[in-house]
């Protein structure tokens, strides 16, 4: 294939390997499974030998490749291909046409696998609602297609992993039973993220900053991601999830285990993963009465977004006008260890707000005494910022002297993009894949970490089940009061991104 414009990877090239999608006429394989793959391809990442083989129903090849092909020039225009280049890529598809509960979809699904001489290892991944994963694993193990005998037998599943701990718990125990856990890997994509990678090597690759991570020094820690897109067509999902259940229970909780763990023993899947699990198990249980006190939810209204007018959650297609759904959720946890007593965890996050950022926050303690006769303008606590998107990159801010002969402070912030040369950051999906096809689970969830992260907010789940109203925010802005509160006794509170 002829090279197209892409970022230089770096990374072993996977074994050859059988790539079956399930839900491969869906948006998820159109919009990033496809264009990951064929970014790896390019860059010498996937084994030339890999072959992709879509189960789908009601289309044909012609209308399923077509889609496909549309979807690179749509959503990775950084990999333009053109009919040529296209036919040539198509030459490694096979298509699989059936139900998801039909015998014969896996018995056609089977046949295709050992038509591909050669090649033993296979990887499934479910781009299917997650209603639907179990019926696929109990379709693989009765056709033996989960069976490691010669090659590796991987699923991939998407988030959610259930609904709440029950629904998760039942889906883990479904899923045990008919395949190996170390055969299972959950995908967190924002675990993918190259600058969330970033934090452990800033974190374990510096000496600086381990003998301030700690509540000696540390006031508070925000993690946060802020949205300017609303619902769009998921209006279906997002009714029964809210942002709750959306963001914090995978994404933001996955990130503040990475960001309070202590140093694993080494860098494999199960010594980091074992320090995540520490985290969670070490997160404050919240009590019923607590909840108004430790959480926000609140759900945009009509407002103006990036100039445009938008409408309100409760106008969106597929939206009852009187949804009490959040579309913005906050939680101040606590972490009961040596190194965390008393410091503030802060997750949030909302949709239509004034911009896309996400960013950690750790906001150190005020200094000590003020010795400058800096009224107007008093020193501030310093803080330490991981921004996650956009921009990704690392910011400290500072107190600096105003230039002129009065020792007044100004605030300065020095920058430090994470990528220098302006140079494209991996995608998330293509090093999830990698790791999928390459065997390292690490930036994957195990089944006790979803269970745990489940329980954390179960009591928030439950103090919210009946609720019949919320608090309204204007799209595009930042007017929650209900968030100052939050923040009580948190130096310099809300930061709101800039
Ligand atoms: C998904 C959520 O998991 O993550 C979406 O379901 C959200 O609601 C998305 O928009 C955000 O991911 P990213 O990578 O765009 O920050």
């Amino acid at each position: 294939m002829q090279e197209g414009k892409v970022t230089q990877c770096i990374g072993e090239p996977t074994e050859p390997t059988n790539i079956v999608i399930f839900g491969a006429g869906g948006d998820l394989t159109k919009r990033k499974l496809i264009p990951a793959l064929v970014k790896m391809l390019r860059c010498g990442l996937l084994h030339t030998d890999c072959k992709i083989i879509g189960v789908l129903k009601g289309r044909t090849r012609e209308v399923w490749l077509e889609a496909l092909h549309q979807g690179i020039n749509q959503y990775a225009p950084e990999l333009p291909m053109d009919a040529q280049q296209w036919q040539e890529f198509t030459t490694r598809f096979k298509m699989v046409s059936g139900d998801l509960e039909s015998d014969q979809t896996y018995l056609d699904l089977s046949e295709a696998l050992e038509s591909l001489e050669g090649r033993t290892n296979a990887m499934f991944y479910c781009a299917i609602p997650p209603n639907w994963y179990t019926t696929v694993a109990a379709g693989l193990h009765k056709q033996g297609l989960a069976l490691e005998t010669e090659g590796f037998r991987r699923v991939v599943i998407e988030k959610p992993f259930g609904m709440d701990l029950e629904t998760a718990r039942q889906l883990n125990h479904d899923l045990q039973e008919l395949l190996n856990e170390s055969q299972i890997y959950r995908i967190d994509h924002y675990l993918g993220k190259e600058s969330v990678q970033n934090l452990l090597v800033y974190r374990f690759a510096n000496s600086i900053l381990e003998p301030l991570w700690n509540r000696n020094f540390i006031d508070h820690i925000q993690i946060s991601a802020a949205e300017s897109i609303g619902i769009e067509y998921r209006a279906n999902y997002y009714e029964k999830s809210g942002a709750l259940r959306d963001m914090i229970q995978s994404h933001l909780m996955q990130v503040m285990t990475l960001v309070a763990m202590e140093p694993p023993v080494e860098f494999t899947a199960d010594a980091v993963r074992d320090e995540k699990i520490k985290v969670l198990r070490a997160v404050r249980q919240i009590e019923t009465s607590s909840v108004p006190h430790q959480t926000v939810a609140a759900q945009y209204g009509s407002g103006t977004v990036n100039d445009e007018k938008t409408k309100a959650y409760v106008a969106e297609d597929g939206v009852s006008p009187d949804s009490v759904s959040e579309t913005f959720a906050a939680v101040r946890l606590h972490i009961d260890n040596w190194r965390w007593q008393g410091v503030p965890f802060i997750l949030w996050t909302g949709k239509r707000l004034p911009k896309r950022v996400s960013e950690i926050v750790i906001r150190f303690r005020k200094p000590p005494f003020n010795l400058f006769d800096t009224h107007a303008n008093p020193p501030i606590a310093n803080s330490l910022v991981f921004r996650l998107h956009p921009d990704e990159g690392i910011f400290l801010r500072m107190n600096a002297k105003m230039p002129g002969l009065t020792t007044d402070t100004k605030r300065m912030v020095m920058r430090a993009p994470y990528s220098e040369d302006g140079a494209d950051v991996s995608d998330a999906y293509e090093v999830l894949l990698h790791d999928v096809l390459t065997g390292d689970a690490t930036l994957f969830s195990r089944a006790d970490e979803v269970e745990k992260s489940w329980s954390i907010i179960e009591p928030i789940l439950n103090a919210w089940k009946d609720r019949i109203s919320v608090v309204r925010y204007r799209a595009g802005t930042w007017d929650i009061p209900e968030m100052d509160a939050l923040f009580e006794n948190c130096v310099g509170g809300w930061h709101k991104p800039s």
